[in-house]
């Protein structure tokens, strides 16, 4: 078996922690192979070429089995550019409607919240990743003037609103979780979008008679992150409260250098990647922390339905973690590199 593996380098420190991630995939590929697919996306193509993504490079995309991103963005092209037309395009244009960022703290690491024990902080959010606010429906009025009216609006389709919260459940149900389902939103001020939510909650909560339900505003899970984060297994939400509240999940389990994701199509081309940004400052010097992108290489293993490989990636990071002194880039006792041995190392036992 031949994967293609599509790899999106990417901006600042992406290059870097991807090849600590592909170093990883070489030393846990057995009894399948992985054919690399360069992409040059991102910020340098853009100032050299004008070109973010060309639909050639899309078509390429779509041909692959999986995707691996680093990060894209960067101080000399004007925010929104690359992130609305690359990163946002793929997402949309492969219809990979799941964010999966699961919320896991990993043996041995510190967090800035001294109350949590290592075991309290398991969870997964599901965002929705194809609509809400991150849909681009909007526009200006006037703009310019004193009168300008900037308009944003929430996209919220039936369609979409179910295939995420049915994904949800079936993930709660399934035995690697508690078989709970939090939703997160907010209901009492977005009552159109929060409504239609809620109902379709409580009537697929009628097919999963074995999953518990419960509703949290999103302001109070907020909170409960780090008040009670044991309260949460499985969280659903939307896509920009989905956007925030797995920042605050990233700093739970040891921060950015730790969080990583999944852009899933369940019948398409899924695309993993370290949930921090490129990390301008750390740039080439060896500090930045690359777990969270082989954690985006374990996700990738996995939907790609290699188990066997993704357990050894695991494991790896968690024997990494408990030899670590810190999460956080440039404080980790590790180079960048050295810390991509950790994982090889802990993988191959
Ligand atoms: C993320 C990022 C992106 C998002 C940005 C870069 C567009 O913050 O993956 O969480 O908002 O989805
Ligand atoms: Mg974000």
């Amino acid at each position: 078996m031949t994967y293609r593996v599509g790899v999106i380098r990417g901006d600042g420190t992406g290059p870097e922690v991807v090849a600590e991630a592909l170093k990883v995939l070489d030393a846990v590929r057995d009894g399948f192979d992985a054919e690399l697919v360069d992409f040059e996306l991102g910020a340098d193509r853009y100032l050299r070429t004008g070109e973010v993504l060309p639909d050639e490079d899309l078509v390429r995309l779509a041909g692959c089995d999986a995707i691996l991103l680093g990060a894209v963005g960067d101080p000399r092209v004007k925010p929104g550019i690359l992130e609305r037309d690359l990163l946002l395009r793929i997402r949309f244009e492969l219809d990979q409607w799941v964010n999966l960022r699961p919320v896991i703290r990993y043996p041995g690491v510190q967090t800035l919240v001294p109350s949590h024990a290592e075991d309290d902080v398991n969870l997964v959010v599901v965002r929705e990743n194809s609509e809400g606010l991150y849909s681009g429906a909007g526009g200006f009025h006037r703009k310019g003037t004193a009168h300008e009216v900037a308009v944003q609006e929430s996209i919220n389709t039936r369609h979409g609103v179910e295939r995420i919260v049915r994904y949800s459940f079936e993930l709660a149900a399934s035995p690697e979780r508690r078989g709970k389902l939090t939703l997160v939103h907010k209901t009492n001020v977005l009552t159109y979008a929060g409504d239609l939510y809620q109902r379709v909650v409580d009537e697929l909560a009628k097919e999963h008679p074995s999953v518990e339900t419960d509703y949290v505003h999103v302001d109070a899970a907020c909170i409960y992150f780090l008040d009670q984060p044991s309260r949460f297994d499985v969280i659903v939400t939307d896509n920009m409260f989905g956007d925030i509240v797995t920042d605050l999940g990233a700093m739970i389990q040891g921060g950015m250098g730790i969080a990583a994701g999944g852009n899933i199509n369940p019948d398409g081309v899924s695309m993993f990647e370290p949930i921090g940004g490129t990390a301008p400052s750390e740039t080439g010097r060896g500090t930045i922390n690359p777990l969270a992108a082989i954690g985006a290489l374990q996700m990738l293993l996995r939907q790609l339905g290699e188990r066997e490989a993704a357990e050894r990636v695991d494991r790896g990071i968690r024997s990494a973690t408990s030899r670590m002194k810190s999460m956080r880039a440039g404080e980790m006792g590790f180079t960048t590199s050295e810390v991509g041995d950790l994982v090889v190392e802990g993988a191959a036992t």
